[in-house]
């Protein structure tokens, strides 16, 4: 029994040192040490054997077992190990490879737009001021010399809420917030930019949503020049030195005079287009020097105070300044559109 027993030790032994992953050794385990394993019919052969020898063989039995149980456990953990070592040599990370790039969206062309007018005016000494989109029918309207039923009124049909209550036209009825809030003092001198909602068709240069920048500057001594200086030295910054303005006589309620302001052509430079119709001119903006009775409605003296008003939109800034064909491009939201304006 001695020998069988070194000889199962040898054997099993030899099985383990060969082995080549745990699967193998989990045969040897089996064949060596399970319930029908040789060792265990040794260990059952017992009884035949004389009481001193029993003991020994028994003694010898268990360590056999340990021994080879020992050797199984200690290969099993080489073999992982190197399992392990094998993974991190064929599975290591390349830190220095650039990673995938970000997609980075861009300001969309009428913030763009907002934005540069904004620093413009700043740059003049200006602030810029906001007010409600669901505007009353006084500033809307009637702190603007818009009586109800004033016919300038028809130009701007809007969503109502109530008699009272509507989208706002313009960004006009700031005009009127703001000179409440200086309480009769100035000087004010503003801009305003923000959506406006008028009934109107839905065509390449129509939306009955868009957006405008109002103007409103009121001091002592305020005159049609200084209007004039101002929106030239805004259109020569925004669309480029070589430009030019001009003024043309026009209606608003609320100014008088009333100016319509072109900025000469530049694709043809001022000599005649198809963008131009010819003209070598493009209207811009409206302005004009602020009415009496809308500077006394918001508690100015105009015998003390006089100001200037401008309003412009910016959609159709921003269709000048990059050849933008239609309105529609800028509530669409396609992305090849808005890519193009990354650097802006
Ligand atoms: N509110 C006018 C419009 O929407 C634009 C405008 C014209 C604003 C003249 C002004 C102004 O402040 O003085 O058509």
């Amino acid at each position: 029994m001695r020998e069988r027993l070194e000889e199962l030790r040898d054997e099993a032994l030899a099985k383990v040192a060969t082995a080549e992953d745990v699967k193998a050794l989990q045969e040897v385990r089996v064949a060596y040490l399970g319930k029908k394993g040789p060792i265990t019919e040794v260990l059952r052969g017992m009884g035949k054997l004389s009481a001193e020898e029993r003991p020994i063989i028994g003694q010898m039995a268990n360590d056999v077992r340990d021994a080879i149980k020992v050797e199984i456990e200690a290969k099993e953990t080489k073999l992982e190990e190197a399992a392990v070592e094998k993974q991190l040599a064929t599975e290591s990370i390349d830190v220095t490879l650039p990673g995938r790039p970000v997609s980075r969206g861009s300001r969309h062309p009428l913030t763009a737009v907002i934005e540069e007018v904004e620093d413009i005016f700043l740059g003049l000494g200006f602030t810029v001021e906001e007010g409600p989109e669901v505007e009353t029918d006084y500033y809307n309207f009637e702190a603007l010399n818009l009586p109800k039923d004033h016919p300038a009124r028809d130009m701007q049909d809007t969503f109502y809420f109530t008699e009272e209550l509507l989208l706002r036209t313009q960004t006009s009825p700031v005009q009127a917030r703001t000179m409440e809030k200086y309480k009769g003092q100035g000087p004010v001198k503003i801009i305003c930019p923000g959506k406006v909602f008028r009934r109107d068709d839905d065509d390449a240069t129509h939306s009955h949503q868009f957006m405008q920048i109002e103007g409103l500057l009121v001091d002592h001594h305020v005159r049609m020049s200084d209007l004039k200086g101002v929106l030239e030295t805004f259109a020569k910054r925004f669309f480029g030195e070589d430009r030019q303005i001009r003024l043309r006589p026009s209606f608003f309620p609320f100014t008088e005079p009333s100016v319509e302001v072109d900025v000469s052509c530049g694709i043809c430079g001022g000599k005649g287009c198809r963008i131009c119709k010819q003209t070598g001119w493009i209207e811009v903006l409206g302005a004009g020097m602020v009415h009496p009775r809308v500077l006394e409605m918001s508690g100015f003296d105009p015998k003390v105070y006089s100001g200037f008003a401008f309003g412009m939109g910016v959609e159709r800034l921003a269709m000048l300044k990059y050849d933008i064909d239609d309105i529609r491009h800028f509530y669409t939201n396609d992305v090849r559109f808005l890519a193009q304006f990354k650097r802006v």
